[in-house]
């Protein structure tokens, strides 16, 4: 059976796959669907990778739960979810939509009898919109006929919500009480050639679905733990179906492909594909430490870091030994849990963390790093293996003198973030220490030439000056301390930090683009995009030279 235990920074990894190979199908096939594909992966990445009970090795698992992809372009997105899942190689995406191909431009439900052109896992052979949801009403209520457990998830889309049959299949299901049906709107806000509100509006959703007697949940569609924490949520309510509105954009995840309708169904050019992926695979990640600033408050300071929209909160738990400073553990974060879905990344400054690694899986950090000073090989992969069957994510933390310890390399696979630090650590504050930037660079090579899949984490003095740096070294999470809560105004710390991590991406980008000989090509489709970076890239008359 998949899925469950999924951590949260191998779920952010395996969505980031999907985004990956679905835009090599798309380019390699020359036409399909990148908007929707795109603005639906973290709703099917979370329901396949984390919440379903479903088993690509038993596609016809009689306890399975359903997934009915009612928004059908969404296909290169959808086969990608399934191929990542286990349905069938992910290679097989080079063949979307090519005569002979099972991956046509719209799903076909799987059988021995329609083989050719499907693929298993496939419920619902979609492509006509707005019958989705119909087809989930009446698979939800033959389970209930059945009495089974099956649950059934269906995913619509807002230009699909012009068809009146959504809304008689809505009220069939408030009017069966069917609280084993859940259906996510995948709110992009875009359908075919336009905007939803300009075309049919759509708004208020929230209301209409209540006033159809669902009970309605409304998240944003890009955070796996807002997403998880709604279809948890789902599964508690009796006797009303439940809608889960996810306020997404279309293409998200391609800086010039999102929120825009000209990529609802074409095919970026196949020499752009190398640098597409690059860009896929640098996401950059936030996370606030909340020791710095003002002594403690730190529940205050959760929220402001919320309410700017950073992708997790670090959390640096010293005992006065192993550093020269002690913060709080396990019993702190365990309080602090409550307060937001973000994800906590603990940082673990502690002697002998495998005799409390326990109190932090207890207080479900969702990722928990130690470090590589602090533990033998054996115990490290104790604490690992803990870690893992808890569903967390494991982490080692190397400090500024310390290399990559050579035992830690048969156990790459099964890591998620390596913290480098660039401070001797112990207090937030400090200054960057610009000689482990070769190390981090060094590091990164090593680890990739040795499978590691995961995130490099940047801790210490990481802010608007040095943030490039480390970035271009190839760390992807940003540890920012003082950084934001050294600063009064936060939001724009934030946001500064951000401007930062794009400068580097477009940077990297332009510079890969360049080296495959495509970069005035790459320059005209992402005009839009590097005007706000044109002086800081040096690109302007460049930039002006595009018609
Ligand atoms: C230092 C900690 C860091 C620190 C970051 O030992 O591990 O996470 O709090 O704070 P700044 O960004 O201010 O260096
Ligand atoms: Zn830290």
């Amino acid at each position: 059976m998949m899925g469950f235990n999924m951590r949260y920074l191998e779920l952010k990894r395996k969505i980031r796959d999907v985004r990956m190979w679905a835009i090599q199908g798309i380019a390699e096939a020359g036409s399909g669907h990148p908007g929707a594909s795109f603005s639906a992966a973290e709703i099917m990445g979370s329901l396949y990778f984390r919440k379903m009970r479903h088993d690509p090795k038993d596609p016809g698992w009689q306890e399975r739960d359903y997934f009915i992809n009612s928004k059908a372009h969404s296909a290169p997105g959808y086969y990608s979810t399934l191929a990542v899942a286990g349905y069938f190689p992910p290679e097989e995406l080079r063949t979307l939509r090519k005569l002979g191909s099972r991956l046509q431009g719209h799903p076909v439900r799987y059988s021995e009898h329609q083989k050719h052109h499907s693929v298993p896992g496939i419920e619902y052979s979609g492509g006509s919109e707005g019958i989705g949801l119909s087809v989930g009403v009446g698979i939800a209520l033959a389970s209930r006929l059945d009495g089974k457990k099956n649950r059934v998830y269906v995913m619509i889309g807002d230009g699909e919500s012009n068809e009146g049959q959504v809304w008689e299949a809505s009220m069939a299901a408030a009017k069966f009480k069917l609280d084993n049906l859940v259906a996510v709107l995948d709110r992009n806000r875009i359908q075919q050639d336009g905007f939803t509100e300009d075309i049919m509006p759509l708004d208020p959703a929230k209301n209409k679905w209540e006033a159809f007697n669902w009970h309605v949940i409304e998240v944003d569609g890009h955070r796996v733990e807002q997403l998880m924490d709604a279809l948890n949520k789902a599964s508690q309510v009796k006797d009303k179906p439940v809608m889960i509105i996810a306020n997404t954009i279309k293409g998200n995840g391609v800086r010039h492909m999102a929120n825009t309708p000209q990529w609802h169904g074409k095919a970026p050019p196949k020499k752009h594909t190398p640098v597409l992926l690059e860009e896929l695979e640098s996401e950059a990640i936030i996370a606030p430490s909340i020791i710095a600033g003002e002594k403690e408050n730190y529940e205050q300071k959760i929220k402001k870091a919320e309410r700017e929209g950073v992708e997790m909160i670090h959390l640096d738990v010293m005992d006065g030994k192993f550093v020269p400073n002690t913060t709080f553990f396990a019993d702190t974060i365990k309080k602090l849990r409550p307060l937001t879905p973000l994800p906590f990344d603990a940082h673990l400054m502690i002697e002998r963390p495998i005799d409390r690694i326990q109190d932090y899986i207890d207080a479900r950090c969702d990722i928990i790093t130690v470090h590589a000073e602090a533990c033998t090989e054996d115990e490290f992969v104790q604490i690992q293996g803990r870690c893992l069957a808890a569903g967390i994510s494991p982490g080692i933390a190397i400090n500024p003198k310390t290399d990559i310890p050579d035992w830690l390399l048969p156990h790459l696979p099964d890591l998620d973030v390596i913290i480098i630090m660039s401070v001797n650590p112990g207090f937030a504050g400090q200054k960057f220490m610009p000689e482990v930037l070769p190390k981090m660079v060094a590091v990164n090579k090593k680890l990739r030439d040795h499978g590691f899949r995961g995130y490099i984490e940047a801790d210490g003095g990481i802010d608007a000056a040095t943030l490039q740096q480390v970035y271009d070294a190839g760390a992807r999470i940003f540890v920012a301390g003082n950084a934001v809560y050294g600063n009064t105004d936060i939001h724009g710390a934030v946001i500064h930090l951000r401007h930062k991590a794009e400068v580097a991406l477009e940077r990297k980008l332009l510079d890969h683009a360049t080296r495959l000989s495509v970069r005035a090509d790459w320059m005209k489709a992402r005009k839009n995009i590097l005007i706000p970076y044109a002086s800081e890239l040096k690109i302007e008359e460049e930039l002006n030279a595009i018609k």
